[in-house]
């Protein structure tokens, strides 16, 4: 009840996908090598937050591409975020914005193609939740 799984067989590169974990809106991106290297290019001291955000690490690792993405060998094409955004709580657009991530309509908090705040009243990066991979294809979230 509490955990959602997700086939990542079905979402094609550069497909974002929205799934329901806990009645919230996750985000699953299978992400083009482009979208990566724009993530990885990015210093972690020009972030509004610099904190990586990410459930499944310490609570004060940085907000690497590396620590932001899934680990492991061919994995870090996958980026999977809460939806929700860290200003108010709307549900941001994807593929949207100047960062290749998303949009917030509410107040134009903009985020990056891994899920950093990049721009706008959002205080923080969009939030990893805890996943893991069941399978090369399968994840399981929560
Ligand atoms: Fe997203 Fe305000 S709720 S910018």
């Amino acid at each position: 009840l509490s955990s959602t799984e997700v086939d990542l067989s079905l979402i094609e590169e550069g497909q974002i996908v929205t799934v329901k974990w806990r009645g919230k809106p996750v985000f699953v991106w299978n992400r083009t090598p482009d979208d990566i290297t724009k993530a990885k290019d990015v210093q972690v001291s020009a972030l509004i937050d610099p904190i990586a955000r990410n459930a499944n690490l310490a609570a004060d690792a940085p907000a690497t591409d590396e620590n932001r993405a899934a680990e492991g060998e061919g994995r870090e094409k996958w980026l999977v975020v809460v939806g929700i955004c860290t200003h108010l709580g709307c549900v941001p657009i994807g593929h949207m914005g100047e960062y290749d991530g998303w949009f917030c309509p509410c107040h134009g908090s903009e985020y990056d193609s891994a899920g950093r705040v990049r721009r706008g009243p959002a205080p923080e990066n969009l939030a990893v939740p805890p996943y893991q991979f069941v399978s090369d294809t399968k994840i399981s979230i929560g």
